[in-house]
């Protein structure tokens, strides 16, 4: 196996670590970080379920290996809410009652959460656009999309 040591940081916090340079960085954060608020759904870059923000843009971890993060700032869900105060599209996401499971949901925080930080505006069919690489299935997307109209308000 060949390994590589890499530094990045993850919700501020520095870490350093000897990965196996086929390693994802999705497995990364589950299984040496424990963060496992990133989810594993389709493991191949369809679902979102795994999208964390690296210098604030969306990435599917689970097709990101973890040498690539070497260097780059990570956000996951663990890292939204501070000092128990959630973040907009996290409050969103509970005022709109788009929340079913905790499958789909830290995905589409993290995808509404880089739209809020972009400072543009979108409409709502741009919303959708945007969060198109996020499934839920559910099917709850009209309530997903107003909690990111709400949050973008
Ligand atoms: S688990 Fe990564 S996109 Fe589905
Ligand atoms: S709310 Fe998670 S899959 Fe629909």
């Amino acid at each position: 196996m060949q390994t590589k040591k890499i530094t990045f940081t993850v919700n501020g916090r520095e870490v350093t670590l000897e990965v196996d340079i086929r390693e994802s960085l999705l497995e990364t954060l589950r299984n040496r970080l424990q963060l496992i608020g990133t989810k594993k759904g389709c493991g191949v870059g369809e679902c979102g379920a795994c999208t964390v923000l690296i210098d604030g843009e969306t990435i599917d971890t689970c097709i990101y290996l973890a040498v690539w993060a070497d260097g780059k700032e990570i956000r996951t869900i663990e890292g939204e809410a501070v000092d128990g105060k959630l973040s907009k599209a996290q409050q969103a996401m509970l005022d709109e009652g788009a929340v079913q499971c905790g499958f789909c949901t830290p995905g589409f925080v993290m995808s509404i959460t880089s739209m809020v930080e972009s400072g543009k505006q979108y409409t709502r069919e741009e919303i959708k656009k945007e969060i198109s690489g996020n499934m839920c299935r559910c099917t709850g997307y009209q309530n997903i999309v107003n909690a990111a109209e709400r949050a973008l308000k």
